[in-house]
């Protein structure tokens, strides 16, 4: 049968739908270029002079570094340029981005959010980092944007993925309908699809957290993780710990073996770390559509209605069977 690349993928998905005008595909093709060009530097990062901190903060009060604004300004330039968006919001901009005000380009009905380079902090030590995207519908018909665009749950995405510059550069993402996972061969410069039909293990050993914030953690997050380290056969714990930092990272290894993976509120983050459009929406939707579970503790994180652009929240995320278990922790201990 030979190989599918994404674009092929993509068109055949499309021509289900006859009426489908093809924006959608223009989005992907575009977020899959901007990967590339962002995967072409990370893959020579210790080479070029692209290393280190770019000097000034984020918003966030982050230390930037040069791949944050690199990939960021790739995928903001790709996304507006491609004219099938109306709202471009990044990590690394104060305020989002109301494309319906220009003129240069045509302007579309799609809001896509987006984590430009998520674990920028591990670039220099060539860990895993990744890229995370959000992609929503605009309600309102058309001319300016409304409160009503703004005010959507995760439920509503029209589409979710990330990218993983791993030991290999992979493209995961999903419209609904399941997930896919593409994975780049370098020699043809095409992602090709390596992973069909994505489920997460309904349960696993791995659990992932930063342990150094454990005094600052509730009861129930350190009763829970008491858990993951007595010995039960049955449930074959102790569980094994691993945490890489990258976020990505850490959710792409527990989607293929199983896993949970939890940044809970501390006190320096008082809601958790993990911003919700552009970090906590787009891999819970991938999650539940591999068959997972992400949630707050206390509610789904896909029925959170946001109140701003870099809202953060307590993020619980991975195979179904783990994610039950904190809730209930969190639910006996509250
Ligand atoms: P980003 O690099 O996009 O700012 O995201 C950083 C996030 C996430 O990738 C990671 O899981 C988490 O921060 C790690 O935080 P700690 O260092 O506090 O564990
Ligand atoms: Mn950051
Ligand atoms: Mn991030
Ligand atoms: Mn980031």
């Amino acid at each position: 049968m030979g190989i599918q690349t994404l674009e092929q993928f993509i068109s055949k998905q499309q021509s289900k739908f006859p009426t489908a005008k093809g924006e959608f595909t223009h989005l992907l093709q575009a977020i899959s270029l901007a990967a590339k060009m962002v995967n072409r530097e990370v893959n020579k990062a210790g080479l070029a002079d692209i290393l280190g901190k770019q000097g000034k903060q984020n918003v966030q009060g982050e230390e930037q570094q040069k791949l944050d604004v690199f990939a960021d300004q790739h995928f903001m330039d790709a996304l507006e340029k491609v004219g099938d968006c109306c709202y471009l919001a990044s990590e690394e901009h104060e305020e989002g981005i109301d494309l319906t005000h220009q003129t240069f380009y045509p302007v579309g009905k799609y809001m896509v959010y987006f984590d430009p380079l998520d674990g920028s902090s591990n670039i220099d030590a060539n860990v895993s980092i990744g890229t995370i995207f959000s992609i929503f519908k605009r309600v309102s018909p058309e001319g300016p944007l409304t409160m009503a665009d703004f005010e959507q749950t995760g439920r509503q995405q029209v589409a979710a993925g990330y990218i993983i510059y791993g030991s290999s550069t992979m493209l995961v993402y999903t419209t609904g309908k399941g997930v896919n996972g593409f994975t780049l061969d370098p020699s043809i410069g095409e992602f090709c699809l390596s992973h069909p039909n994505l489920l997460i293990p309904s349960t696993g050993r791995t659990y992932s957290v930063n342990e150094s914030n454990y005094n600052q953690f509730s009861t129930a997050i350190k009763q829970y993780l008491q858990y993951c380290k007595d010995m039960d056969k049955e449930t074959q714990r102790p569980y094994t710990s691993r945490y890489i930092g990258s976020l990505v990272a850490d959710f792409h290894r527990n989607m293929i073996q199983g896993g949970i993976y939890l940044y809970p509120d501390t006190m320096a983050y008082p809601n958790g770390k993990l911003r919700l459009m552009y970090e906590c929406n787009p891999l819970a939707f991938i999650a539940e559509q591999a068959g997972g579970r992400a949630s707050t503790g206390l509610m789904p994180i896909l029925d959170i209605m946001p109140e701003e652009l870099h809202q953060r929240v307590p993020l619980i995320i991975g195979s179904d069977k783990m994610v039950k278990m904190v809730e209930w922790f969190i639910h006996e201990y509250s």
